[in-house]
């Protein structure tokens, strides 16, 4: 197998820390399980289109073939997840607004938020920060999903966002049905979801993007009344008094 990025022990460069080269093997290895699962999913579909002509009593073989292809989507499904999280690329960082950047995140979404009945809206000052735009967009949306997802019915979103001190924060805050006290300390468990289609990895990959900028990312809840997310991270030095 070979490492990504070249790194690991014996590589060259920097010695990455245990956890990052950890990381990196199992990177590796999820990639080298996805290859074969795609031969098995591509030679599922022809057994699928031979078998379409088949004796009746053979075409009862389809439906076996249907569960397989169905845990060969799932496992690729959790394979996916798993990279998207632990696979998490190094940081290009540029200079950028945080108000530009949430008010792209809400145009984005706003109208289909709207056909569901919830109220998306942005209260950002402009905020500059050193930042992957990518990284950080991605863990908005992972935020914004999750405060979708937590609404039943009507409800609303509001980002808004302040300066303390050196740092830019913004604040998402939802209505919505809220965590309850018991489960607050698991949310940013790695694979922990109380949704049937969660996989469990929004909020630890948005911590995860937060903390490797160098900011904190927090959540407070209620159950019955809603969340509120805090994301923090250090301003461009150029924009502090
Ligand atoms: N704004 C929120 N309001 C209520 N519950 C929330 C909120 N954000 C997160 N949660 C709870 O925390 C759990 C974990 O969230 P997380 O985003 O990590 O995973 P997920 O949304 O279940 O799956 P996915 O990986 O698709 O994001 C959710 O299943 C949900 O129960
Ligand atoms: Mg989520």
């Amino acid at each position: 197998m070979t490492m990504p990025d070249g790194g690991g022990p014996g590589g060259t460069g920097p010695r990455p820390s245990a956890l990052e080269f950890l990381g990196r093997l199992a990177g590796g290895l999820v990639h080298e399980i996805k290859n074969p699962l795609s031969t098995l999913r591509i030679n599922l579909t022809l057994l699928k289109e031979d078998l379409a002509d088949a004796h009746p009593q053979e075409r009862a073989l389809l439906k076996r073939i249907e569960v397989l292809e169905k845990e060969v989507t799932r496992l690729d499904s959790v394979l996916s997840d798993f990279l998207r999280y632990a696979g998490m690329r190094r940081l290009e960082k540029q200079e950028c607004d945080l108000s530009a950047l949430v008010a792209e995140m809400v145009e984005f979404l706003e109208p289909g938020f709207r056909r569901d009945g919830i109220e998306l809206r942005a209260e950002v000052p402009p905020l500059p920060v050193d930042a992957d735009a990518a990284l950080l967009k991605r863990a908005l949306l992972n935020l914004l999903l999750n405060a979708q997802q937590a609404i039943e019915g009507q409800g609303k979103i509001v980002v808004s966002g302040v300066r303390e001190g050196d740092d830019a924060v913004l604040e998402v805050r939802d209505d919505g049905k809220g965590i309850p006290a018991e489960d607050l300390e698991r949310v940013f468990d790695v694979y922990y979801s109380r949704s049937k289609a969660g996989s469990g990895l929004g909020l630890p990959t948005a911590r995860r993007i937060l903390e490797e900028h160098g900011g904190r990312l927090e959540l407070r809840s209620r159950e019955g009344e809603g969340t509120i997310v805090t994301l923090s991270l250090p301003l461009r030095r150029e924009a502090l008094p």
